[in-house]
């Protein structure tokens, strides 16, 4: 797959208008349009039902997290709507995952259902945060046992910080999906993102698709900025190559 396929950006904008005329700037530059709850829940279906008619790939990134029966009817109706890739919260436990998965099979399009992937950790969240949940445990530990579970239900794959890529790869194996956020090219500003990476990193590391959201849709020239980070991706995808070794930055590290 091109870098260029593995490159979701995060169209959170403070309009759906806002984001139709981004995506229609970035079309042919990366590989899916995320859209999340702020505008699906401020505008409704409409942003997504317009990307699918242009042939844009959708990530619908609403976290389904409630009883199994509501959350196999939700993931019918992702699958209805064309999207190529949709989520859930894994602390919903394995009948509710098993649920979406049933859900996408009954409303996929031609057979051909959207990837589930399964929310572990928010990268927003560190040690302090879980125990505060009642987790008790460290994002890293948390995050490879419920990738565990996601796999055990079902599920394609999971959105998963930059730390946490190599020890889930590890433990899951090469055909489990892991689509990483917090990436943050060198030299941007983190924003409240606590583990990231850059996208070579990221890539280095293992992971199949990262989501970009303000360094590309606050850039000065979101083109430019999404094109620099297809091809900080390629290099990485092609480690022969002499140019990401300066650029990669270390997983889980500050990066200024
Ligand atoms: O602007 P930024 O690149 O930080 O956007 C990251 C996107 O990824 C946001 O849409 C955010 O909701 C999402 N996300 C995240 N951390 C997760 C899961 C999703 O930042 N664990």
């Amino acid at each position: 797959m091109a870098a260029q396929e593995k490159l979701i950006v995060a169209l959170d904008l403070a309009s759906a208008d806002a984001a139709a005329r981004l995506a229609e700037r970035l079309r042919g530059h990366v590989g899916l349009f995320k859209v999340g709850p702020v505008i699906f829940t401020g505008e409704g279906p409409f942003l997504v039902r317009y990307l699918v008619a242009e042939g844009d790939k959708v990530f619908l990134d609403l976290k389904f997290h409630d009883i199994p029966n509501t959350v196999r009817a939700a993931a019918r109706e992702a699958a209805a709507a064309g999207v190529a890739m949709f989520n859930v919260h894994a602390t919903g436990g394995r009948k509710m995952m098993e649920a979406a998965r049933a859900g996408a099979e009954e409303g996929a399009r031609n057979g051909h259902g959207p990837l589930i992937l399964a929310v572990t950790v928010l990268t927003s969240l560190g040690r302090e945060d879980l125990d505060e949940i009642g987790a008790g445990t460290s994002p890293e530990e948390q995050a490879v046992r419920l990738a565990r579970l996601a796999a055990r239900a079902g599920l394609d794959g999971v959105v998963a910080s930059p730390e946490e890529i190599a020890p889930i790869r590890r433990e899951l194996g090469s055909a489990f999906q892991i689509v990483t956020p917090g990436i943050r090219p060198a030299g941007a500003d983190a924003n409240e993102q606590k583990r990231r990476a850059t996208p070579a990193a990221a890539i280095q590391a293992g992971a199949d698709y990262l989501v970009v959201g303000r360094p590309i849709t606050e850039a000065p020239d979101p083109v430019a900025a999404a094109d620099a980070i297809v091809r900080e991706m390629e290099a990485a995808l092609a480690p022969d190559l002499p140019a990401q070794a300066g650029s990669a930055g270390r997983v889980g590290q500050p990066l200024h």
